[in-house]
């Protein structure tokens, strides 16, 4: 679990980035801050399409933006969103970004920080939030007609 003052400043840029999204068909506005192991921090905001499908939620955002430059070790996430701009009850992460963050992360011990203003927030780790989730480790190969 990160410290008091780091998730403080997560809590703060993910504030701050829901002023990035661009959401002119569910004035829903989500950002989030991703606290990669070696400490640096990317963020994101949701970005949103005349065509509905192509949108894409803040934490994604932050995860493409992060693995694209070369991270793929993670700590923790912040996450804040609301209608209107506005900082409302604690927003919990998409079963789609769920699944992102269960490819790069150790689902016991990445932390998911939901919050809805500077002094308020919920945590709870991946493997709360998507118990027996699927991801790479079940991927092993295993022989051909072999029994796990
Ligand atoms: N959204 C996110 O960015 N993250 C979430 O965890 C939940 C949903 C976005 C997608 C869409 O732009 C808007 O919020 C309403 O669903």
């Amino acid at each position: 679990m990160p410290d008091n003052d780091t998730i403080e400043m997560l809590i703060h840029q993910a504030l701050s980035m829901m002023q990035r999204s661009y959401i002119p068909y569910s004035n829903f506005a989500v950002g989030a801050a991703l606290l990669c192991e070696d400490g640096t921090v990317y963020t994101g905001c949701n970005i949103e399409n005349a065509a509905y499908t192509p949108t894409i939620c803040a934490e994604r955002t932050a995860f493409f933006k992060a693995v694209s430059e070369g991270k793929t070790s993670f700590k923790a996430i912040a996450i804040a969103g609301g209608a209107d701009r506005i900082p409302d009850a604690l927003t919990s992460p998409c079963g789609v970004c769920r699944q992102v963050m269960m490819e790069f992360c150790n689902p016991a011990d990445f932390y998911v920080i939901m919050t809805d203003g500077p002094n308020s927030c919920r945590i709870r780790t991946l493997e709360e939030l998507l118990p027996l989730g699927f991801g790479p480790g079940n991927m092993k190969i295993r022989p051909m007609g072999g029994q796990s």
